[in-house]
């Protein structure tokens, strides 16, 4: 892979996505032939906003690879308490790690703080922009329940503050997918997203029901309504609780169809779906861990 830093999804061509869900599943298959293989590799975690999935399945794919983590830990504890900058940090952490994976709650921070750094930095999340290895992770499980190629996505729920959902819509320019996006009229996807997907010569629909799409799906990813994005309390009450599946709204759906969802949800997808068929979400963010470990190693590069 011929990138330093992983800062959106734009920057994937097909050929980098595929070369790390290759390896991914390549490691998927025989973890024990990479237990050493990055053995003394440290990665630096700069979490300014909550998660639980991205942390943590970097902390394993690091610790699986032979390498550890070193972590800021939480914002109220260290420096940026003091005023520093972002900026500042990062120059500071590159030097005690190989790589640094930031969560940043500004759109842009994180190719703002690339520019700072010699080492890999990866983007775990920028306010409402990207999330890129999310979206490996997504396209892992696409591809291993539906394939990656003549398929049909819907992508529902909040399309303008979702940065899984921007990130995950550039990939899939990538690949022969019909794209639906379907939300509130409020919700919809960013102009600039939208504008890049045409440029990309996708084929994308908008919608504000599933009813009329869903049996066409081969997966529906469904996401939580991003709250503490609203500029205004009173806008998110509007838009709150619409846009919700259970296991009677899929009596429609293809046997076959792949429900995902990023995780953490709300009350997006009720808990009747899980016992269903289509049910793939606990998968997919267990896959969280060979795709994240396929990247570091592609990004660490060789046996150390
Ligand atoms: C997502 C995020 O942080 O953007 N979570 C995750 O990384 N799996 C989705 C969300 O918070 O809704």
């Amino acid at each position: 892979m011929r990138h330093d830093h992983i800062t959106s999804a734009r920057q994937l061509t097909r050929e980098d996505i595929e070369a790390v869900l290759d390896r991914a599943a390549e490691i998927a298959a025989a973890p024990d032939a990479v237990a050493d293989r990055h053995a003394g590799a440290l990665l630096g975690l700069l979490f300014f906003e909550p998660s639980t999935r991205t942390k943590m399945s970097f902390s394993a794919a690091i610790k699986r690879l032979g390498g550890d983590v070193v972590d800021m830990g939480p914002v109220e504890s260290s420096s940026v308490k003091k005023g520093e900058s972002l900026a500042d940090t990062v120059r500071v952490v590159e030097g005690y790690a190989d790589a640094l994976v930031l969560r940043h709650p500004s759109e842009g921070a994180a190719t703002m703080a690339s520019e700072y750094v010699d080492v890999p930095l990866i983007n775990a999340g920028d306010g409402a922009g990207q999330h890129p290895t999310q979206t490996l992770l997504d396209l892992f499980t696409i591809r291993e329940n539906a394939g990656l190629d003549d398929v049909s996505i819907g992508i529902m729920g909040d399309l303008k503050y979702g940065r899984t959902v921007h990130s995950l819509a550039h990939a899939l320019t990538n690949f022969e997918v019909t794209q639906h996006f379907i939300s509130p009229e409020s919700l919809k996807l960013p102009r600039k997203v939208r504008y890049d997907l045409h440029q990309a010569g996708s084929t994308v629909k908008e919608h504000t029901g599933l009813e009329s799409t869903l049996p066409s799906l081969d997966v529906l990813y469904v996401t939580r309504i991003q709250r503490e994005r609203f500029p205004d309390e009173t806008e998110y009450r509007k838009v709150a609780g619409q846009y919700q599946i259970d296991a009677a709204t899929l009596a429609d759906a293809r046997e076959a169809l792949t429900v995902l969802h990023p995780l953490p949800r709300v009350d997006e997808i009720a808990y009747d779906v899980d016992a269903t068929a289509h049910a793939s979400y606990f998968r997919q963010a267990h896959n969280g861990v060979p795709v994240r470990m396929a990247l570091l190693d592609l990004l660490l590069g060789g046996e150390r």
